[in-house]
């Protein structure tokens, strides 16, 4: 193992202040290979300092699972002033916390919170959007705000991380700060205490609802969410399709778990039915017909919203402008009538 090859390793890792790696962008000065292992000298100016936790673990993980998992890692930060961890409450001033998870991947869990935080914005509440998904974070594409980076906040000695903002919505995501493109292996560590950062040196100030797009299945992402906040509950998104409701029942195991204990306000069906744009009265029941109201009357959990499969929905993903923000279509009454059910059981 030589420096360089420290230091090719090390380009995985991404500044989200410019996307650019963390060598090319001068975070790390120098590297050394002594008796005692691997050191890593970081310069840190205060725009990065809130994320200088997460690049020395990083680092440290990226030199381990990529060259060797013997090796100690020392990591220096030059004007390293060691400052007193305040123990503040996260999210002291948010007053609904919700987690939206599904058992199964691609059912429709970040277009459903897209579409709900957009429609909570919409009616006049402070919303925010934490993206927690950092295996396939796709709420930046969602709101078209891929290509913004979130700012720094100074006060005093703390650096906050400000969202980026749009439709009335607070948004941060791991996709900024973490490069869709390096591999799992390190992304899934690094992601709780990512996730950690965003919870606690979010620049969030008071919110009406904060929303969280999990990951899909149960993962370190959920312990971090479920053990350092208070949720105010838990949706569960699903498909009706009988592969999907066996892990409905997996989610709803896993909120209701005496260590965990959190309420589930309600399952959203999604791709309820398909309705095609030229035949709006048409309902088609492709993925099979109130798939879930069997698992919503044995656990005592409410339909909240059923939503139909409609190409507009999925355009407006890709477009970067949720459904529920046009006007009086179809599509933006089943996000509305959502919102409202998650207001109600809120109350
Ligand atoms: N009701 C709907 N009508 C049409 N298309 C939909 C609908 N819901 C979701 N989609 C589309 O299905 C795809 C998957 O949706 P989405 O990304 O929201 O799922 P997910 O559960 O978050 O997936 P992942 O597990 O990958 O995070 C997207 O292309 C989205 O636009
Ligand atoms: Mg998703």
């Amino acid at each position: 193992m030589t420096e360089q090859d420290i230091l090719s390793v090390l380009k995985n890792i991404t500044n989200p202040q410019n996307h650019k790696d963390i060598v090319e962008s001068g975070i790390v000065d120098r590297v050394a290979i002594t008796q005692n292992g691997v050191e890593v000298y970081l310069k840190i100016n205060h725009a990065v300092k809130p994320l200088q936790n997460s690049f020395r673990k990083a680092i440290r993980q990226v030199i381990q699972n990529q060259l060797n998992p013997e090796i100690n890692v020392e990591t220096y930060v030059e004007e390293d002033t060691p400052q007193p961890v305040e123990k503040t409450v996260p999210l002291k001033d948010v007053k609904n916390i919700i987690a939206v998870s599904s058992g199964k991947g691609g059912v429709g869990k970040s277009t459903v919170t897209a579409n709900l935080a957009a429609a909570l914005a919409k009616q006049g509440y402070n919303v925010g959007l934490i993206d927690a998904d950092v295996f396939g974070p796709s709420i930046p594409k969602m709101f078209g705000v891929e290509d913004e980076h979130p700012g720094v906040r100074q006060e005093g000695e703390k650096s906050w991380i400000v969202p980026v903002e749009k439709y009335g919505v607070k948004i941060l995501s791991m996709g900024f700060f973490v490069d869709p493109e390096s591999p799992v292996i390190w992304r899934g560590p690094m992601a709780s205490n990512m996730l950690n950062q965003i919870i606690n040196d979010g620049d969030w100030g008071a919110l009406d609802y904060l929303l969280f797009d999990l990951p899909p299945g149960t993962s370190d992402i959920h312990l971090t969410v479920v053990q350092n906040i208070t949720l105010k509950g838990a949706i569960i998104v699903s498909t009706p399709q009988q592969v999907a409701i066996a892990d409905v029942v997996k989610g709803i195991n896993m909120f209701r778990n005496d260590k965990i204990n959190i309420p589930i306000l309600g399952i959203v069906e999604n791709m309820a039915w398909f309705t095609p744009a030229e035949l709006p009265n048409n309902k088609y029941y492709i993925f099979g017909k109130e798939g879930n109201k069997a698992v919503s009357e044995k656990y005592g959990i409410d339909i909240i919203a059923q939503v139909p499969l409609v190409q507009s929905i999925c355009e407006s993903g890709d477009n970067g402008r949720p459904a529920v923000l046009d006007g009086n279509s179809i599509q933006a009454q089943y996000f509305e009538s959502l919102a409202q059910n998650v207001i109600k059981k809120c109350k």
